[in-house]
C-alpha cells in the first residue's frame, strides 16, 4: 500500500521567502489529515558569525557572533515563529530542528536521517545580494538532495 503519511522538511532562515516556503509546507501537510496526518520538520542551520541577522538588532550591538552570543536564542525563536503559528492554527504536526552549518550540507543530512519525502526551500533567502537566480543554499540542496525538492519562488 502507498505511504500517504508524508514527511515534509522545510528549510527556514527567517527571510520572507522562507516564511512563504513554510506557508506552502504547512498547506501541503494540511491537505491530508484524518487517517494520514503528515508531519512537517522545520530546519534552521545555525551559521555562527553570519551577517544574516544584522537587521534584527541595533547596529550598535555588533554582528551576531559564536555559540556564546546570547542573541541566538532570540534568533531561533524568530526563525521558527511563523512555522509554529501556522502549524498550530492548522492542526499540523511540527518538529523544529536546529542543526550546525553549513546549511545545505546539514539540511541534506537531516533529510536522509528522517527519510524526508520532500524538501521545501525558498529560491532566495536572507542574503543581501538582490538576485533573480537561486541562492547558494537552494542551489546546493537542489543539486544534492536525496529526495524531491519543492522550490518556493520569491
Ligand atoms: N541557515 C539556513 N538554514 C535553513 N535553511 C536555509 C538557511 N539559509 C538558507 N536557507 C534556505 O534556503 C533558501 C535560499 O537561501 P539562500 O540560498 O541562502 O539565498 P540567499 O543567498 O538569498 O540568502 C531560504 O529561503 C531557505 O529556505
Ligand atoms: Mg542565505
Amino acid at each position: 500500500m502507498l505511504n500517504y503519511r508524508k514527511k515534509i522538511l522545510v528549510a527556514v532562515d527567517g527571510s520572507a521567502v522562507s516564511d512563504k516556503a513554510v506557508y506552502e509546507a504547512i498547506w501541503m501537510a494540511g491537505c491530508s489529515k484524518g487517517a494520514f496526518p503528515n508531519k512537517v520538520y522545520a530546519v534552521f542551520a545555525k551559521v555562527v558569525h553570519s551577517d544574516d541577522y544584522l537587521d534584527m538588532f541595533p547596529p550598535s550591538t555588533g554582528p551576531v557572533g559564536g555559540e556564546e552570543d546570547s542573541r541566538w536564542e532570540e534568533i531561533i525563536d524568530q526563525v521558527f515563529l511563523v512555522a509554529r503559528k501556522l502549524a498550530a492554527e492548522n492542526g499540523v504536526d511540527l518538529e523544529t530542528r536546529v542543526v550546525p552549518g553549513p546549511p545545505a550540507e546539514s539540511i541534506i543530512r537531516l533529510a536522509k536521517e528522517i527519510d524526508a519525502d520532500v524538501i521545501v526551500i525558498g529560491s532566495t533567502g536572507k542574503g543581501r545580494v538582490v538576485r533573480s537566480l537561486l541562492g547558494s543554499v537552494s542551489t546546493e540542496v537542489m543539486n544534492k538532495a536525496p529526495c524531491s525538492v519543492y522550490l518556493v519562488r520569491a
